[in-house]
């Protein structure tokens, strides 16, 4: 697990938390100076009051979070032409992520992605988790990190204007040793980047694997077959039926996993490729080829129409690339926009699905007295 990554630029940055209420609602962006505005969102049908936080930066690029899931339920950035327009799939209320969503916008974990049967082995114990995907466990479990209510502050740091999230998991939550203390951090920096912090400490070994699950679409609508997509990997994790990794680092040349250089997601992804086939299009673990401990670029997504290009770069191993195979039609979204087949991708940034149950991946085990620490930026921009 990397346990080190920001650590000098986050004491040179000092972060003022500011109490919740409408804090700088009155700035007006257009003068050039990002704001934070935090409103109800309404209530879960437990009863808990959910709030929605919006940030806007000094250009305009808006993104809004709310502390159900720490769930980012817009994302709004310019294409070439300057207009603004939401690159994240979701919904327009509270509502509609509460009765069914495939993991929109969310924060994932404990253990984003699968473990094999549900089940670990973990200083000489055994755990059994909830199996919610098949035979497996999947993104933490039945009521995992992206259906809670996270606490929430606003901040104005060096970077940009942020929200922090901070979730306390109870021992034996969803099957998982140890209370878990987590918190992540959205910065709008004026640059048009989204930095996503992760911190956590726990008072028992655990499994972490903190992800976020946004879905994005760089035109805003259509299918994502002609976004044009870049991995930094040499290598993939290769996946049995069950979209379990076999332990194997397979080389991705000559196959349709090569994105080393830029390919339209759409060119091979019907490719008669057993791979392919499990995942029914692309829903596979690239493993970064990294150059150093800090941020690597994992991945280029441009959209040709738009313009719209986002960068994502990372302090994780890998990257879970899904091309929303499983989007079918059945869930309509913002703006009564139906969700077909591959209208929305994800670029999980993560360590290795099933960590806690494959030796030679890099471990995923978080123990008292570390500080679980991962960044992952996403940069917006134009061609
Ligand atoms: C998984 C997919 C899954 C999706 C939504 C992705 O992270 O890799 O297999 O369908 O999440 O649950």
């Amino acid at each position: 697990m990397l346990k080190t990554t920001s650590r000098g630029l986050r004491r040179a940055i000092v972060p003022l938390l500011l109490a919740s209420a409408a804090c700088d609602a009155a700035v007006d962006h257009a003068a050039g100076v990002a704001t934070m505005k935090r409103e109800s969102f309404g209530t879960t049908p437990s009863g808990e009051a959910v709030d929605l936080v919006t940030l806007t930066n000094a250009h305009g690029v808006e993104l809004r979070a709310m502390t159900y899931g720490a769930i980012i339920v817009s994302l709004k950035v310019p294409d070439r032409a300057g207009q603004l327009g939401d690159v994240v799939l979701g919904y327009d209320s509270l509502a509609g992520y509460v009765k069914s969503s495939p993991y929109f916008g969310a924060i994932v974990g404990r253990y984003g992605n699968r473990i094999a049967k549900g089940k670990f082995t973990l200083d000489g114990a055994d755990y059994t988790l909830a199996v919610n995907n098949g035979p497996n466990a999947l993104h933490g479990g039945l009521t995992g990190f992206d259906k809670v209510v996270w606490s929430a502050d606003t901040m104005r740091t060096a970077e940009g204007v942020g929200i922090q999230f901070r979730y306390v998991s109870k021992d034996g939550e969803e099957g998982y040793p140890g209370t878990l203390t987590a918190t992540v951090t959205y910065t709008l920096a004026d640059a048009s980047e989204v930095h996503i912090g992760y911190e956590a400490t726990t008072d028992k070994a655990t499994p972490l694997n903190l992800t976020q699950h946004s879905y994005f679409n760089l035109a805003g609508q259509g299918d994502i077959m002609s976004h044009v997509l870049t991995l930094n990997a040499d290598r993939f994790t290769p996946v049995d039926a069950t979209l379990i990794p076999t332990g194997e680092l397979a080389l991705v040349a000559g196959t349709p996993f090569d994105f080393t250089s830029p390919h339209a997601i759409g060119d091979r992804i019907n490719a008669d490729h057993p791979q392919i086939a499990f995942g029914g299009g692309y829903d596979h673990n690239f493993v970064l080829t990294r150059a150093d401990t800090g941020l690597t670029l994992a991945a280029v997504l441009k959209e040709p129409t738009s313009g719209r290009v986002l960068e994502v770069r990372t302090t994780e191993p890998g990257v879970q690339f899904y091309s929303g195979n499983f989007l079918d039609g059945t869930l309509t979204g913002k703006g009564g926009v139906v969700y077909a087949h591959r209208t929305g991708l994800c670029l999980e940034t993560q360590h290795y699905p099933d960590s806690p149950n494959q030796k030679t991946f890099p471990s995923t085990i978080l123990r008292p007295g570390e500080t679980y620490r991962s960044r992952t930026v996403w940069r917006f921009g134009v061609e």
